[in-house]
């Protein structure tokens, strides 16, 4: 069944960063809206498992009201895609018990990503099993694996040009780069690496897709002081007896990282996005850490 408005709300950043948490947190926002939403995350082995007790299946489990969750394997999702054309089960089972083959779908470039991306973007398609939920939230592949999983159906399109496999990719590409469907979104933190990571995304996106993404700064520390204030603390602690150093890489500290804060927040700027700003939460638990920040990021989100 062909979902036209199903939103497609891909999370990608740097490693570390904070996509699972923001994408889990995105669904949470959503589900509350009343939509029915699926939580998708890639690859062998999942990490939502961790979060929510019962996910990491590869079917759809409900983990919390309104909120499915579902583990894509690069290989099912090749067999099922196989399955879709060849209609015939036996014949895909042939396929993959084929030595040769197996080792071709191992090194084939970009068919395991293609496989992947051509599950996300099935339901506006309406290609292969129906995906009955109004949005789809992918918890993607971290920076350079991202690139490649959005270029996969470009490049087979390239090589084979014609051909039922060459039509889907270019399908896979204009769902992508359609902003009706698709929505990006660019985790990163106030520290270069993951700024620089950011940017390319940023580019990657804007160049490649023609789409404009959500950035959101994540684990920004809270700044009870400004930076004139903090200056002014350490100016009173210079030349005390030593007793007060602590205040002092305490309070030096705070005014370089409140320094970072600002220059990654005007950087996204400079890019023409407006940054959505989380702040650090002081939990090691996830469902608090979830909680706060679906409380943040709803104030703040628009899927449109
Ligand atoms: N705003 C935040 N405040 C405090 N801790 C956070 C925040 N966001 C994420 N974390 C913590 O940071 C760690 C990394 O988060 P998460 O697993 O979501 O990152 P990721 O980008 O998905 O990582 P990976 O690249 O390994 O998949 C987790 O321990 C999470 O609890
Ligand atoms: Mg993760």
């Amino acid at each position: 069944m062909k979902r036209e408005n199903q939103k497609v709300i891909l999370v990608t950043g740097k490693g570390g960063v904070g996509k699972s948490a923001v994408a889990a947190s995105i669904a949470l926002i959503e589900a509350k809206q009343g939509k029915r939403v699926l939580l998708a995350e890639l690859g062998e082995r999942g990490f939502f498992r961790h979060v929510f007790p019962g996910a990491g299946d590869v079917r759809p489990v409900e983990v919390t009201a309104g909120v499915d969750a579902v583990r894509w394997e690069p290989e099912a999702c090749l067999r099922e895609y196989l399955l879709h054309y060849l209609k015939v089960e036996k014949l895909v089972d042939l396929f993959f018990s084929n030595r040769v083959m197996r080792s071709f779908v191992g090194a084939a470039p970009g068919l395991r990503e293609l496989a992947l991306l051509g599950k996300i973007t099935s339901g506006p398609r309406g290609v292969g099993p129906d995906l009955p939920y109004d949005v789809v939230v992918v918890d993607a592949y971290a920076t350079g694996h991202f690139r490649a999983l959005c270029m996969a159906p470009v490049g087979m399109a390239a090589a084979i040009r014609v051909g039922p496999m060459a039509d889907q990719s270019r399908m896979m590409t204009e769902l992508l780069k359609n902003s009706k469907n698709t929505k990006m979104v660019i985790v990163t933190l106030p520290e270069e690496l993951p700024m620089n990571e950011a940017d390319e995304l940023c580019q990657f996106v804007n160049q490649e897709l023609s789409i404009s993404p959500a950035i959101v700064i994540n684990r920004n520390l809270p700044m009870p002081l400004s930076k004139q204030e903090l200056d002014s603390v350490q100016q009173k602690l210079v030349g005390r007896d030593g007793s007060m150093d602590w205040l002092q890489i305490f309070a030096n500290y705070m005014s370089e990282q409140g320094g970072r804060q600002e220059a990654a927040d005007q950087r996204v700027r400079g890019w023409g996005v407006q940054p959505i700003h989380l702040p650090f939460y002081f939990t090691a638990d996830w469902p608090t850490l979830l909680r706060e920040m679906s409380q943040d990021l709803g104030h703040k989100w628009q899927v449109g």
